[in-house]
């Protein structure tokens, strides 16, 4: 008898990071693999899994625009459900911690079905930041059978939280396993770029950040942008209309700022490898470019991933003008400096992630 996988993702980062263990379960003549989109994203989901060649097998089509968290939540819940009664899984897999991940575990525990969570054991031990990722974490910690930790420092995290070590396994983060086979392809970033000109990649997204944090960001961006006319920025702007605006409002007008809709995920990762250094809030990012040799500035006070931080190839500095200013000039001027945060090395894994989640889900069901 095979056992039914279902494989939920919501947004684009769980896309990326789950696609490399649905594509692997896919080998696997045991599992009956069912792909579950809540579509809490819908067009930056759309294009992760066009890329990855994924076609889910429901899709509740949740996403509303500019979406609260309760009416998201309270969405989720019912129609998880419904789909949890029909499709009977004998396992759940979850990656991460967006509202669709804490949604899926709750749903999961009322209905008595295991839950296997990819991603886990990332704290900042503040529910304040990132919010409300962090309380999303500990709530699907609290529900998960199986954490699969990307790192020691993430399986640490769970063990102080009285998470049984049994229940730990450190797997790396499939992340490193997406990130790896697109950038062997043949990649094309498809926009205009000046290639004499060295180039500044940014995003940002978060909520802790709306609001003043981000016309900070943005008024620190326009600031070096301004200092700066022998260097290009590019900026891939979230469909968040908290975001969009705000970015528009200050960014739009400056010669030297390309802003674009978000970049499917092959383009945007010729992005990364083009760019001289990165600035962003994202999760992902922060994993992903240290692999590619480049210096991260992180546009928060905060990270739950501080390995890459200790390797000292990613640098915190918050969404203040100063700090980011001083930050992005020293590592333009400075090439002993930009040498030393340009080493590279992931700390978050080796590209065998999913591979390893496989063969532990094996072991058990099979
Ligand atoms: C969500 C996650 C965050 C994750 C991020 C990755 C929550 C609460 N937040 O943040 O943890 O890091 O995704 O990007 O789970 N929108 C579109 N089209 C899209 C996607 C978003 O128009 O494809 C707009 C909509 O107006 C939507 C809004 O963005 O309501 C916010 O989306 P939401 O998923 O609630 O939050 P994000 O900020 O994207
Ligand atoms: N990404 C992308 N296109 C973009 C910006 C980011 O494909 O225009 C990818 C990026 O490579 C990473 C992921 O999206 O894998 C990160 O998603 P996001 O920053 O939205 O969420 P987070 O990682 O912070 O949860």
């Amino acid at each position: 008898m095979k056992k039914a996988v279902l494989c939920v993702v919501g947004t684009r980062p769980e896309a990326i990071k789950m696609a490399p263990v649905i594509l692997a379960l896919k080998h696997e003549p045991w599992v009956d693999v069912r792909v579950l989109a809540t579509a809490q994203h819908r067009h930056l989901l759309d294009q992760v899994l066009a890329f990855f060649g994924i076609t889910p097998d429901v899709d509740l089509n949740i996403m509303r625009p500019n979406q609260t968290l309760a009416e998201l939540t309270a969405r989720l819940l019912l129609a998880l459900d419904a789909v949890l009664l029909q499709e009977k899984p004998d396992v759940v897999l979850v990656q991460g911690d967006t509202t669709t991940v804490m949604a899926v575990a709750l749903a999961c525990f009322y209905r008595g079905i295991p839950v296997g969570h990819i991603e886990a054991g990332l704290r900042t031990w503040d529910m304040q930041n990132p919010f409300p990722e962090e309380a999303n974490r500990v709530i699907t910690s609290i529900f998960a059978r199986w954490h699969f930790a990307p790192t020691e420092g993430s399986r640490h995290n769970l063990l102080k939280e009285g998470i049984s070590a049994k229940d730990i396994m450190v797997t790396g983060n499939t992340v490193i396993d997406a990130l790896l086979a697109t950038s062997a392809r043949e990649l094309e970033l498809g926009l205009n770029l000046d290639p004499s000109k060295r180039l500044v990649l940014v995003t940002t997204h978060r909520r802790e950040n709306f609001g003043e944090p981000l016309h900070d960001i943005c008024r620190a961006l326009q600031y070096l942008a301004h200092n700066n006319p022998e260097v290009q920025f590019l900026f891939p702007v979230h469909p968040n209309p908290n975001i969009r605006y705000t970015v528009q409002q200050w960014l739009s007008a400056v010669p030297n700022f390309v802003l674009c809709d978000p970049l499917d995920y092959a383009p945007f990762v010729a992005a990364m490898k083009r760019a001289y250094l990165i600035l962003t809030d994202s999760g992902g990012v922060q994993e992903e470019a240290p692999a590619l040799g480049k210096p991260v500035l992180v546009l928060r006070d905060e990270t739950e991933r501080p390995e890459a931080v200790e390797q000292g190839v990613v640098k915190l500095v918050g969404p203040h003008f100063e700090a980011i200013v001083q930050a992005v000039q020293l590592l333009l001027n400075d090439e002993v400096a930009y040498g030393d945060m340009a080493r590279g090395g992931s700390p978050y894994g080796d590209g065998h992630a999913a591979e390893r989640i496989v063969k532990i889900l094996r072991d058990h069901f099979a």
